[in-house]
């Protein structure tokens, strides 16, 4: 979604505020803008990439040693140069750049209307600047006063940097509900919407907490809730590298991401499957083991890709640790009145940590009284906050907007929780349990086959580049990946796909089957192979090209279908992690072979921290 980033110090601010945008454009953006202080302040806004704000200043004064700068998802008013951030105060007190919703704008608009005020923009933004500049101006008092006053009426969420002309030598940042990091420089501070703009300058950084407001010196930064309390600030040591958040020698951050699985994977069950591969420990789950042993129920939510991981968990806990599972969106959780009991373990997924449905769903569990958990990959965001225990996902920094490798630790997360659980439990035998131990150890290895097969994927993507749809699919724990299959391509290459249980096929999709639909089966062999064989079948007869994602060496399914996504064999519990590899690469290429943005898809945030 939107990307704040906001610098001050002794160098010249803007080259660092626009690096720093375009770190943040994975977000999902539509416009960009920049407010820099040189005496007085300059602001440069843009419809359209961080490069059209940067062509759009050549020639003026761009000097200056504090500044803001914003990427802009549009939520309220159409994406355009008005409605881009920064926005300034009617009478030029304040200039601000806001992630988040100002839910009471309107009523908070019509009283400032009442008293003179008149906007620009059709903003909730400009509201709020307008709203400070009020209560600065009437009462006469400090920014920062003004700003916490000014809060304490907004109704929503908000990160948020603010510059006050008549007090140039600060930044005032404040949050709640939308994240804010600040870096901790020499004499220099950034603040941004996550770290990627801050881990190239400095890696020590301060996460607000809901509440927080910053005032921030070039060497003096204050801490404090809006309610006027003093905090101290808590420094942390960020754990990212900076070759995480660079594409290397790949084309794309998603081509990068999906060839890192097979570390990324390792990366998410090392020291977690112990050397002899025998047990499993998760320690962010440690104290909570016995409560979670004991679950009647288990309850995932998430959004997009992770209510897919979701899918997966309740296959395999219900399968592996016979726990049963239900498996909910989150907004439509958080608004059904959903029965949640004492004895429901909450499992909350998501990769950036900060998707809006799913932190609120997790405030309505805890106030249920379940045990949440959450299995998230941004380390330090707020859902691993808010959860009572959970388990990072350690896959490193994902940039490309649709999820890959985030995914795939999602699903050897749940595993792990399911192979874990199930032998404590003994609804896993012991020797079953280091039988699938194994197999989950093996998987980066057959990924990285998988990924050997690249160069095939490719020329069956080139045969199918121009299809207008797909339909992916698949049984029992694969039929997640079909949906997840379908949502790729949907996703980056504006192809329409649908996902389907395969035997759902004929209660509606199958009238949908002619000769121009390619159909493709996720055909791994378990118990269901029989049933997918004959799905295929069904699909023949009604002259459907059936792509088939098969292990290698399956002749039965590669002599009937039209092509086949070979994959290397592995037990059916595991089998998500090596199906969902051709699927990622089917997607990859036929968006690029479209011409488009892959790592940027149109109307797409990469976090959704809007409801
Ligand atoms: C957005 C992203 C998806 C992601 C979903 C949930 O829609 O584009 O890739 O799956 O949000 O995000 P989360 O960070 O909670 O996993």
């Amino acid at each position: 979604m939107c990307g704040i980033v906001g610098y001050i110090g002794h160098k010249q601010a803007f080259p660092i505020l626009i690096s720093g945008l375009k770190r943040l454009e994975y977000r999902g953006y539509d416009s960009s803008g920049i407010s820099l202080v040189n005496g007085e302040a300059k602001t440069f806004k843009k419809k359209g990439k961080v490069s059209d704000l940067v062509n759009s200043v050549k020639g003026q004064d761009i000097s200056g040693t504090i500044g803001i700068g914003h990427t802009r998802w549009a939520t309220h008013g159409e994406p355009n140069d008005v409605n881009a951030h920064p926005h300034t105060s009617m009478n030029g007190h304040f200039i601000i750049i806001h992630n988040g919703i100002i839910e009471n704008y309107s009523s908070l608009k019509k009283k400032l209307e009442q008293r003179g005020y008149t906007f620009k923009s059709q903003t909730d933004t400009e509201v709020l600047a307008n709203l400070i500049e009020y209560i600065y101006l009437r009462g006469n008092i400090s920014a920062d006063l003004a700003v916490r006053l000014a809060l304490n009426k907004v109704v929503g969420a908000y990160g948020l940097v603010i510059i006050c002309r008549n007090e140039p030598d600060k930044l005032i940042a404040a949050r709640k509900g939308s994240p804010l990091v600040i870096g901790v420089g020499n004499e220099e501070y950034f603040v941004a919407s996550d770290a990627t703009p801050i881990i190239e300058h400095t890696n020590s950084v301060i996460y607000l907490n809901d509440n927080d407001v910053a005032i921030i010196k070039v060497n003096e930064l204050t801490l404090k809730t809006i309610h006027n309390d003093q905090l101290i600030p808590n420094i942390q040591t960020l754990n990212l590298e900076i070759g995480e958040i660079e594409k290397n020698n790949f084309d794309h951050f998603m081509l990068k991401e999906i060839f890192e699985q097979p570390k990324s994977i390792h990366d998410t069950f090392r020291g977690r499957i112990s050397p002899d591969k025998k047990s499993i420990k998760l320690g962010g789950l440690f104290e909570v083991m016995p409560q979670l042993v004991k679950a009647k129920r288990i309850i995932f939510i998430g959004c997009g890709t992770s209510w897919h991981a979701g899918l997966v968990g309740e296959y395999l806990f219900e399968e592996l640790a016979r726990i049963p599972v239900e498996v909910e969106y989150a907004s439509e959780f958080r608004y059904r009145n959903p029965l949640i009991y004492k004895e429901d373990v909450i499992i909350a997924i998501s990769q950036s940590g900060e998707t809006a449905d799913t932190l609120a769903a997790i405030k309505q569990a805890k106030e249920a009284g379940a045990l949440v958990l959450g299995i998230c990959n941004v380390v330090g965001s707020s859902i691993p906050r808010e959860t009572h225990a959970g388990v990072y996902t350690h896959a490193g920094a994902e940039i490309g907007v649709a999820s890959t490798k985030a995914f795939t630790a999602q699903v050897t997360v749940i595993t792990m929780m399911a192979i874990a659980i199930g032998m404590e439990r003994k609804t896993l035998s012991q020797e079953e349990g280091i039988r699938l131990i194994g197999e989950l150890y093996a998987i980066p290895d057959k990924i990285e086959k998988a990924l050997g097969h690249n160069e095939r994927y490719k020329e069956i993507a080139s045969l199918f580049r121009n299809a207008t749809n797909f339909l992916y699919l698949g049984r029992g724990v694969l039929f997640p990946v079909a949906l997840e299959g379908a949502l790729k391509l949907k996703e980056i290459s504006y192809i329409h796909a649908e996902g389907y249980p395969a035997a759902e096929m004929k209660h509606g999709p199958i009238a949908l089957i002619d000769q121009l639909m390619p159909v493709v089966v996720i055909a791994s062999k378990d118990h269901t192979y029989e049933k997918i064989v004959s799905n295929i079948q069904e699909v023949k007869a009604r002259k459907g090209i059936v792509i088939a994602v098969v292990i290698e060496g399956d002749t039965t399914i590669r002599n009937m279908a039209d092509y086949v996504l070979e994959v290397p064999d592995s037990d059916f519990a595991v089998s998500p992690l090596t199906t969902i590899i051709p699927l990622q690469l089917l997607s990859y290429h036929i968006a690029v072979m479209r011409g488009c943005n892959v790592d940027q898809p149109r109307n797409l945030a990469k976090s959704v921290t809007v409801e």
